[in-house]
């Protein structure tokens, strides 16, 4: 993009992402649903977000909540169907909201159609090309065929049983047994998918949110992982050279770029998002090769998740990023929260969240002492309003603009993740950020997430008063989270209105400070525990536009001649 050319919608939008399950059950069975989210409307409306993101609501057995897919031209029974689906649409269209669905192309469920007839098929059969079957190693092949490890804990390969009940082939798996992976070489699984993506198109969506495209495609042969020193478990698999990362991959993004644009082509007016899932905090030049020329538009940033509260890091991530990223105005999609980590007032409020740890990942609590939820909260706001002034897009987890904080005491019956099984229960998992959203105040109704009089339990318990979080306790408080987050939606539209301004660093001689410029605005991050005088070098940027402390926003719009920034806490100002 150059300045003053029109860009797409995607390029700086705000997308709240919906957690299906968990956002609004409107027929009072625990379940959240497409009817819910139709009555929440007005409320994502009222946010002032640009669109929607759907976490996958097709039919699935459910291992992966969806991330399993048994059928890719359907929705869940459970959350409703097509004709609830394009109502859906509508409703949103209308009411200024665009619809971004989630596509899952690296594996479907065991029991989509295609891989159960491959279990029938047997060895050798067509059927079984579509995915990556091979016979085991070793003595009667009873060893997995390489030694590669699932993203959820455990081996990548299941052994099949074959139709006398004698151990038969094995399959690759990078996520659970339940998540077999498509086999990208095979023309079916690429025209499969050409038709899914066109189908939704069909039916209005502005887009996808590609998940886990990095495993797609493998190195042929699929050779043994190398040894991967200094590098974690989880690491290693995340970074198995020959399972991500992969040119095969690749090709499949320009091939589904093509697509993409090639539908804008025959339907003009139509502007489409796809946003990659590129997990890679360690590499992110290799998130980079995902927004190449021809490629995805877009890619996450998550490195923002696990960045230690330090104003140097926080400032040195940023650059990194805009560094490695040609044009970071619109192919950026930030992000602080979402449904596979634990939330941000959690994480921040962590005896050591100004240490390099690996914490983004539940058990925080156990491996990081005592958590300052009030102090998470704080840094959480100031966070918000950090990434919300930075070129690009956002995307902002629901419950993120209650400030709900992690679930960390579920008790492990009621733990559904599949990553908390297989670790035997070394990662917690992440359904502490998946727990069912707080509408009102009524512990009867399951805090509002429900919308009948007597629903059934909610399918994820919610903790005892998680009433006080409820989006209606919090409207029109001025001093609340949501109140916060409404306004800085709205302020942000104003004051970066051109999109593409670049980040002007401002050097303040403070170790706690973090300061930029983008276009008219001073972006101010505190992270130390004490307030700071205004750094000179701002000059006559005075005027508070909004700022995230709680006990600040009265101030706002003061002309600021001797306003501190807060401790932990961003404010954005203009000239005044
Ligand atoms: C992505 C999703 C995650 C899912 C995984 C496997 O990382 O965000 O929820 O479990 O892919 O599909």
């Amino acid at each position: 993009m150059t300045p003053n050319q029109p860009h797409p919608w995607w390029a700086d939008a705000a997308v709240y992402q919906i957690y299906v399950r968990s956002f609004a059950d409107a027929n009072g069975d625990g379940l959240g649903d497409l009817s819910g989210i139709i009555a929440k409307l007005d409320y994502v409306v009222s946010l002032g977000v640009d669109a929607i993101w759907l976490n996958p609501c097709y039919p699935s057995p459910q291992f992966d909540h969806g991330y399993d897919v048994s059928d890719y031209l359907e929705i869940e029974p459970d959350y409703g169907d097509l004709a609830t689906f394009d109502r859906l649409v509508t409703a949103a269209n209308e009411r200024g909201l665009r619809v971004v669905m989630d596509i899952v192309p690296n594996h479907c469920s065991s029991e989509h159609p295609w891989f159960r007839a491959a279990l029938d098929a047997g060895p050798g059969s067509a059927e079984r090309e579509r995915f990556y079957f091979r016979d085991g190693r070793g003595p009667n092949g009873d060893e997995p065929p390489n030694n590669w490890r699932s993203m959820f804990g455990g081996i990548a390969w299941t052994r099949t049983a074959t139709h006398d009940g004698a151990p038969g082939q094995w399959y690759l798996h990078s996520f659970a047994p339940q998540q077999p992976d498509w086999n990208w070489s095979h023309p079916d699984v690429v025209d499969h998918f050409d038709r899914v993506l066109r189908f939704w198109l069909d039916r209005g969506v502005d887009g996808f949110r590609v998940d886990a495209p990095t495993p797609v495609g493998k190195a042929p042969g699929l050779p043994d992982a190398p040894p991967t020193p200094g590098m974690t478990d989880a690491e290693a698999v995340g970074y198995n050279p020959y399972n991500t990362f992969r040119p095969e991959g690749h090709e499949v993004w320009r091939h589904w770029r093509a697509v993409i644009d090639g539908y804008e082509r025959d339907h003009p007016g139509r502007e489409l998002v796809m946003v990659a899932e590129t997990y890679a905090p360690k590499r992110p030049e290799l998130a980079a090769e995902y927004i190449r020329p021809g490629e995805f538009r877009q890619a996450f940033c998550f490195e923002l998740m696990s960045t230690p509260w330090a104003a140097p890091r926080l400032r040195r991530t940023i650059a990194e990023i805009v560094e490695t990223r040609v044009d970071v105005a619109s192919n950026t999609a930030w992000a602080m929260n979402n449904h596979d980590v634990a939330r941000a007032a959690t994480r921040l409020g962590r005896a050591d969240a100004a240490d390099d740890t690996d914490w983004v990942r539940p058990p925080i609590a156990a491996a990081h002492g005592e958590i300052d939820l009030a102090l998470g909260t704080r840094r959480a706001r100031a966070a918000l309003l950090l990434m919300l002034a930075l070129p690009g897009a956002v995307y902002l987890y629901q419950g993120e603009e209650l400030g709900l904080p992690e679930v960390l005491d579920l008790a492990p019956e009621a733990r559904q993740d599949p990553s908390f099984a297989r670790t035997n229960g070394a990662e917690l998992g992440r359904d502490g950020c998946r727990v069912p959203v707080p509408w009102t105040d009524d512990a009867a109704t399951s805090y509002g997430f429900s919308a009948v009089a007597s629903p059934t339990a909610p399918w994820m318990p919610q903790p005892a008063g998680w009433g006080r979080y409820a989006a209606s306790t919090q409207v029109d408080a001025d001093a609340s989270t949501l109140t916060l987050f409404q306004r800085a939606i709205a302020a942000r539209r104003d004051a970066f209105a051109q999109g593409d301004a670049p980040i002007d660093w401002l050097d303040v001689d403070d170790h706690d400070l973090v300061a930029f410029r983008r276009g008219d605005t001073v972006v101010v991050t505190n992270t130390g525990a004490s307030a700071r005088p205004l750094p000179a070098v701002l000059g006559r940027h005075r005027r508070v536009l909004i700022c995230s402390a709680p006990e600040h926003s009265i101030e706002r719009g003061a002309i600021a001649a001797q306003i501190d920034v807060p401790a932990n806490a961003t404010i954005w100002l203009t000239p005044g």
